[in-house]
Parts: structure tokens; sequence; C-alpha cells
């Protein structure tokens, strides 16, 4: 059951930070590949954006793509380690900031100013007192045009999360409890993906979503990709190559 603590205990004291997380980009060819193979093709109607708020970046695998995105950066994570090397390895960045914080509060963010927020492979571990806390806030932090894009667990919402090999996934927070959340929170859900991970079936959700009205009118767009991992084998073989030009 990955709580705050175990979170803590991991990121901020044992993991092996060495390769920056870029290990967990293998199964794309890396982290430039998955970037612009499969996040940025999801995000290119958000992006570029004013101000970016990016929610646990740890050693910065996708912050090197936000940074240079945005007029301006924050980024919050609860780990001191991370924070630190965020700040070591993006200090030529007079745009970028990093804050620690508690696992719960936004309060370094000001109300109304965050155009895009980013979250991946992170949340994945957050149960659903995370989402409780950070749901409600981020709603205020985003400007009205704002939006949203979250990847977190839908173990709790998996067929048979008992016999998975669930990959650390928070089991108390389902793609459809996350967009009650956003809906009870005054917001509107844009688009949810529930995604495979790793063989396993759809125990993730990706969920983009804004302030009320932020879509007009059109209802959430609800898309379950057990493809995932097939489209990162793709990346892999035929789009990481193009990585290598000069
Ligand atoms: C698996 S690492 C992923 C880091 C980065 N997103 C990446 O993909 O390389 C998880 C990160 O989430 C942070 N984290 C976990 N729960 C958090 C929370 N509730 N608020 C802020 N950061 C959190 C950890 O400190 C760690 O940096």
């Amino acid at each position: 059951m990955p709580e705050l603590d175990w979170n803590k205990a991991v990121f901020d004291g044992n993991y092996d930070w060495r390769q920056g997380g870029e290990e967990w980009s293998a199964p794309w060819g890396g982290s430039e590949a998955q970037w612009f193979g499969s996040l940025y093709p999801r995000l290119h109607r958000l992006l570029p954006a004013g101000r970016i708020l990016e929610i646990a970046p740890g050693f910065g695998r996708w912050t090197k793509f936000l940074i240079p995105a945005c007029a301006d950066y924050l980024g919050v994570d609860l780990a001191a380690a991370c924070v630190n090397a965020c700040r070591t390895r993006f200090a030529r960045a007079s745009h970028a900031r990093f804050v620690q914080n508690d696992g719960f509060s936004l309060d370094a963010v000001p109300d109304g100013s965050i155009d895009f927020v980013f979250s991946f492979d992170s949340l994945v571990h957050a149960e659903i007192d995370v989402f409780r806390t950070y749901i409600p806030q981020l709603l205020r932090k985003l400007a009205p045009s704002g939006m949203a894009f979250l990847h977190h667990s839908n173990l709790k919402g998996f067929d048979n999360p008992e016999s998975a090999p669930h990959h650390e996934r928070a089991r108390s927070v389902s793609g459809r409890e996350v967009g009650n959340l956003i809906a009870q929170s005054g917001g509107q859900v844009v688009i949810q993906e529930w995604i495979t991970w790793d063989g396993v079936g759809p125990i993730d959700c990706l969920t983009t979503f804004g302030r009320a009205g932020v879509n007009g009118d059109k209802k959430a767009v609800q898309l379950v990709n057990v493809k995932f991992m097939d489209e990162a084998a793709a990346i892999r073989d035929f789009q990481r190559p193009y990585c290598d030009i000069k």
C-alpha cells in the first residue's frame, strides 16, 4: 500500500537514482522517444503553455521537455533528494523553480496562475487521500482556460486487483473515482484514457481536466487503451532510432 510514508522512504531514501528515472523509459527506448512518441502526441494541444506546474518531477525525466515549453515552470515534489537534484540539473533555467512539499499541499502555487499541470509516472503511487487534497487545490490553481494531465492508478477499478502484479499502484484509486472527485470539486473532465502497464491490464489512467466549462458543453471522452504497451514497443522499434540523428 504506497502511502505517503512509503513514497518518502523510497524516493527520498533508498531508491537508487543514479539513472535519474531513465530506467523506467526502457520499454519506449528512452525518455526522449517516450516523450515525443507517447506523451507529446497526447499533450500537443496544451503546449507550449505560459505557466507549468509539474507535480512530482523526481530527477527531471519530463522536466527537461517541460521547461523549454513554458515561460514559467514550478516543480513540486515531496522528496528533498528530488528537489535538490532538479535545482542542480536545471540551475541555468532562470524561469524554473523547485519546491518541496508535504505530499498534500500546493500552497506554494498562486491561485488562478497555472496554464498546464503535468504529472506522469508519479501519482500512480498516491492513494485517494492525496487526490482528495490535490484535485480541489489544482482547480483553484488553474487559470480559467488551464488544463491538467495526471497519470494515476486505476487499481481499484481493475477487475482483479488481488491477483495482479500491481507495480506498487495505489489500491484505493480508480479512474472513475478521480473523475468523480474532479466533478464534485467543480471541474470538468475532458479525456480519460485507461491504460495498461507492462503486460498487466488497465491498472492506470490518464486524466485530462480543467475548470468547469473548459471544454464547453462537450461530454468527457473515455478511452480504454489496452495497446499502450504495444504502442511503447512500436515507439522503441520505429521512432527511437530517429533520436540518434545528430
Ligand atoms: C517514480 S518517481 C517519478 C518521478 C518523475 N515523474 C519521473 O517520471 O521520472 C515518483 C516521484 O513522485 C514523488 N511523489 C510521490 N508522491 C508525491 C506527492 N503526493 N506529492 C509530491 N510528490 C510526490 C516522489 O518523491 C518521486 O519524486
